[in-house]
């Protein structure tokens, strides 16, 4: 029997990629999304990529506390991959109850009806953020989480410690975060992709978007810092990369090979490349000229951050494989 795995924001970015991983390795996979920062776009080109018409959509809001019984009453869910949130930091800061709310309330949810109805397996969508400003580098999930400085990576903090506390006092489920570090590119079809609504708060997007035409210019924040080219750096995970960690963790839960009852993993290359080195990267792979220039510091920027991806290899047998040259190359393909 088809194992079953429901993915929640699953007409995301993170989550449309993940939802064809799952399929192509053989799960049946149940999409919900209340389509708030998404619509039906990445669904049909997950239906397109995959063959398979029939993939099963809700569109509902995991805040509704009933919807989400019901979801879990009427399906046989084998894991659920929690995406549904908001994500922008600075949204996150102007309006902070408002991310408290929906990203806070609508896991809970999804922990407690999945306990209730049986379903074991909880993986849920961490972040590098919760490393805060790291002052080892590359940062392993042993590295101490810091304070975060936005609501929004606050609520992937307390996620997870909502996710660690619920395992280790209900012993009929456990879960994993995975951390990821930037997730970047589009699916090889070009069929799905990042969509930003509005002016793009990441790099990449940002890019594109300039690269078209539809922004004049790219700001790069902040040329003199303490790094080799005075802009920042980071970890930039291919998001079929990403994608596939997700299935590789999915497996091990209901394979019933975790060792702990809660778990964490990076998911990141461990190669860190800066802002400027992905712009040339970006000019590169994609054979033209960007139209940028250097302007203050974002504040709440890092300086540097990037990933120990030993455990995920060890435990999960995944590492990051695309070169960021065909990331680069997918993301103006979707563009
Ligand atoms: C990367 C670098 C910018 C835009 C954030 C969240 C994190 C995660 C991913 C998402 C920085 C610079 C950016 C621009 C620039 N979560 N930059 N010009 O800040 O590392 O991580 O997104 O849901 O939790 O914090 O990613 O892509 O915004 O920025 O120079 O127009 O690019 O200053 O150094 P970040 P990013």
């Amino acid at each position: 029997m088809k194992k079953c795995v429901l993915v929640s924001g699953g007409a995301g970015f993170i989550g449309s990629h993940v939802t064809v991983e799952l399929i192509e390795s053989g799960y049946d996979v149940i999409v919900a999304d209340n389509l708030s920062n998404s619509d039906l776009t990445c669904f049909e080109g997950v239906k397109k990529i995959t063959g398979k018409e029939d993939i099963p959509f809700y569109k509902m809001d995991f805040c509704d506390e009933k919807a989400t019984d019901d979801l879990f009453a009427t399906n046989k869910i084998d894991a659920v991959i929690h995406f549904a949130g908001f994500k922008a930091v600075g949204e996150s800061v102007a309006e902070p109850l408002k991310y408290y709310r929906n990203n806070l309330e609508s896991f809970i949810n999804v922990i407690e009806s999945a306990r209730r109805h049986g379903c074991r397996n909880i993986l849920f969508s961490s972040s590098a953020t919760v490393y805060g400003e790291p002052e080892k580098l590359p940062v392993t999930e042993e590295s101490p989480r810091q304070s975060a400085t936005s609501p929004y990576g606050n609520t992937k903090q307390m996620c997870e410690d909502i996710l660690r506390d619920s395992v280790s006092a209900y012993s009929e489920i456990r879960g994993i975060a995975l951390r990821y570090f930037n997730p970047v590119g589009a699916h090889p079809s070009a069929l799905i992709g990042e969509l930003p609504r509005g002016v793009p708060n990441n790099l990449v997007p940002f890019i594109t978007q300039t690269a078209i035409g539809i922004r004049e210019c790219l700001s790069v924040f902040g040329n003199d810092y303490p790094t080799p080219d005075g802009s920042c750096q980071r970890d930039f995970i291919d998001i079929v990369d990403l994608a596939k960690a997700h299935v590789c963790a999915v497996r091990r839960m209901i394979e019933d090979k975790m060792k702990k009852e809660y778990e964490i993993f990076n998911i990141g290359t461990g190669t860190p490349l800066s802002v400027m080195e992905l712009i040339t990267g970006f000019e590169k792979a994609n054979n033209l000229k960007l139209n940028y220039k250097f302007a203050p510091r974002r504040p709440g920027d890092v300086v540097a951050i990037w990933a120990d991806p030993t455990l995920a290899e060890k435990e999960l047998g995944w590492k990051a494989e695309r070169p960021i040259e065909e990331t680069l190359a997918s993301a103006w393909a979707w563009e």
